[in-house]
């Protein structure tokens, strides 16, 4: 089997053993990045490019989903750097998203923009595939946040914030959306673990640097690797429950 991993900030390469590929997809080229474990391939794909070269606003956001979904991946486990809008969630803490509220603006949001006749709907009762929800939970990761998503690239303001927290944010990010969108319309179970890199603007006196977001998430990247290769496992053993492949509604 294949399976997907989408890495955010700080997590551009799994290890060295890697074979690197491209895939076409309507949307231009994507760069892939493969390794074989015993029978199945882990498909790593850096949502930035390697070394952080591409925006947030500028992520090709439909390529990468497309690529996966053309390679055959039908799991999706994702990484983003966020920060956290909780006092009780701190710097280096990882969280399993739980649903979303979106702030971004002119992104490619849909496969489904009706030029080429074809009218859908895709729920978002569960933006985050429940199967994959459940079984982060039984490897130990069982906080969960929900992710306010802002356009970027500039960080929010502390007025921003305290509206966010207000409205239920937990964290706060610029790139899950569309990524669980687009992956929900193509039918794909995807999950994605916030990495808390910084406390939001307002929550603390000092900016967190460069180097600092980089370290949190590091400290993570060997552990949630190997944490999400054991889903990859148990995923494709359990008897399927999520409503991934039923969400998109077509008129
Ligand atoms: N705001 C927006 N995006 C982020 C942050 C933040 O504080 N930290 C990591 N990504």
């Amino acid at each position: 089997m294949k399976y997907g991993i989408i890495g955010g900030t700080g997590i551009y390469d799994l290890n060295n053993n890697l074979t690197e590929k491209t895939i076409k997809t309507p949307y231009g080229p994507v760069e892939i990045q493969t390794i074989k474990i015993e029978e199945d391939e882990i498909i790593f794909l850096p949502r930035h490019g390697k070394g952080h070269q591409v925006l947030p606003h500028q992520v090709n956001y439909q390529g990468n989903i497309w690529a996966l979904k053309e390679y055959g991946i039908q799991t999706i486990l994702a990484t983003a750097a966020v920060g956290s809008l909780r006092e009780n969630l701190k710097i280096g803490d990882a969280v399993v998203l739980k649903d979303f509220i979106d702030f971004t603006q002119n992104r490619k949001n849909t496969f489904f923009d009706g030029e080429k006749g074809e009218i859908a709907h895709v729920s978002m009762a569960d933006p985050y595939c429940q199967d994959l929800r459940n079984l982060l939970k039984k490897q130990g990761l069982s906080q969960e946040a929900i992710y306010v998503c802002t356009q970027g690239p500039r960080f929010e303001t502390a007025a921003e914030i305290n509206f966010y927290a207000q409205i239920g944010a937990d964290v706060v990010g610029m790139t899950n959306v569309p990524e669980v969108v687009l992956a929900k319309e193509l039918g794909l179970c995807y999950a994605c673990i916030g990495i808390i890199t910084n406390m939001a603007t307002g929550l603390t006196t000092t900016e967190a640097t460069g180097e600092e977001i980089i370290e949190a998430v590091n400290q993570k990247k060997t552990d949630l690797t190997q944490i999400f290769i054991k889903i990859f496992k148990e995923h494709q053993k359990t008897e399927k429950t999520c409503s991934c492949q039923t969400a998109l509604i077509k008129v």
